[in-house]
């Protein structure tokens, strides 16, 4: 049982080692690099079918992002006046090893002063080996679905480790195997927009494997730190609690897309780092989910709270500390968020009351930035940004979680 808990006055007192954050990835914010994504996001295909659909492509193409390579400082800045503990950040692959082999060691310099900057701070530092983005020469041997990529992973892993590890509280390995894998090879969303069930299953794999060897490499390092991978936790929830074919397959869908990943490397992780953003009504019938959608985001995902709850109580027979490294809400009006962190928190709560061993909680992002195949009208951040100027503002939710972050507590409204 936690301690403190004011019944009356409706307060929820989290753990006192609890680590507040907030969570980003390089090439959503950074800017100016070439990979994979930027090449896919100019190719004449991509081009046309924005076109088509009456769309300005420049709101779909990265670019300069929220210039954070340049403006790093002031978003430690904003970590710390949100009185957060930690700050998750990534490193871009593309960046650090330009060509195959050849690392740079300007950009290694470049990270290592961003992260003794948020450790001058005393900020703790979650950082992202990996987070969907590639170098073009690894794209050019067949990316994640050509086994090469385990050796040329653990390599670039190695490099980063001996050049940054002393600076890192926790490594996050791979962000949502499960997203890329389905976004890039089965849905084609993502490049390399390649739709193969073959290619899918490879790059699984070759994902599984890249996180064991990187677990034995930071570990080798450093017998103490703290690794992990992020996984994207979906609340698969039969419509009909009684009616098999939909208990089975939502069954199905989180054996396969939340837990297989996890069991594989299960004995190679020191924590599980969780997203949760989707809650899916499974119905037995296609399109075989059937969202109440009571009330949703900008990009209409639905709300629902007790989602965290549940995927939380599905993981405590792992019996491994588990970070919320993601959690977050489209709002561009800024009506919804302080409240939806709020909700969420208030079950994280009772999982913690109930015993679980839940250490921390990211608030996904910080601030605006590039969201992927929707580009930058999904505006997911505590703080605003200026696409012109690069400015950021605090939203009116940065204060609320600023207020949760410092005084490690909710407020719960009768
Ligand atoms: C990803 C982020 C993304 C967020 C919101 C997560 O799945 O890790 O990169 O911006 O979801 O869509």
């Amino acid at each position: 049982m936690l301690e403190n808990n004011d019944q009356e006055q409706n307060i929820l007192k989290f753990p006192q080692s609890f680590l507040w954050g907030v969570s980003t990835s390089a090439y959503q914010i950074e800017g100016g690099i070439t990979n994979d994504w930027s090449q896919w996001e100019m190719s004449a295909k991509r081009l046309a079918k924005l076109r088509k659909k009456n769309f300005d492509y420049r709101d779909f193409v990265a670019g300069q992002a929220c210039d954070s390579y340049n403006r790093y400082e002031e978003d430690a800045e904003m970590v710390k006046d949100l009185h957060c503990g930690a700050y998750r950040l990534g490193l871009e692959w593309s960046r650090i090893e330009p060509r195959k082999g050849e690392f740079n060691l300007e950009a290694i310099e470049h990270y290592r002063q961003v992260l003794m900057n948020l450790r001058e701070k005393n900020i703790k530092i979650v950082l992202t080996i990996w987070h969907w983005t590639n170098p073009l020469w690894l794209v050019a041997e067949g990316g994640w679905s050509n086994k090469k990529v385990i050796s040329y992973y653990s390599r670039y892993a190695e490099f980063v480790v001996a050049q940054l590890g002393d600076l890192v509280d926790f490594w996050v390995t791979i962000n949502e195997p499960s997203v890329f894998v389905s976004q890039s090879y089965l849905i084609g969303k993502f490049p390399p927009n390649k739709i193969n069930f073959f290619s899918a299953g490879k790059a699984f794999f070759n994902l599984v494997a890249a996180h064991q060897k990187a677990y034995g490499i930071i570990h080798r390092h450093n017998s103490r730190a703290k690794v992990g991978f992020t996984n994207l936790v979906n609340d698969f929830d039969p419509a009909r609690a009684w009616f098999f074919p939909e208990i089975f397959l939502a069954w199905l869908l989180k054996f396969f897309g939340n837990n297989l990943f996890l069991r594989l490397v299960r004995g190679q992780l020191d924590y599980i780092g969780i997203d949760y953003y989707f809650h899916f009504r499974i119905v037995w019938y296609p399109p075989f989910v059937r969202n109440l959608n009571k009330e949703v985001t900008d990009s209409g995902w639905e709300i629902y709270p007790r989602g965290i709850y549940n995927i939380l109580q599905d993981l405590r027979r792992f019996k491994k500390p588990i970070y919320i490294m993601e959690n977050g809400i489209a709002d561009a009006a800024d009506a919804k968020r302080g409240k939806f962190i709020i909700d969420h928190l208030r079950y994280v709560h009772r999982a913690i009351e109930e015993g679980e061993d839940i250490r921390g909680y990211f608030y996904w992002s910080l601030l605006d930035n590039f969201e992927w195949a929707e580009g930058y009208a999904m505006k997911f951040g505590l703080y605003s940004v200026d696409r012109q100027t690069f400015q950021r503002a605090p939203r009116p939710s940065a204060a609320t979680y600023a207020e949760i972050c410092r005084t490690n507590q909710i407020r719960i409204e009768k």
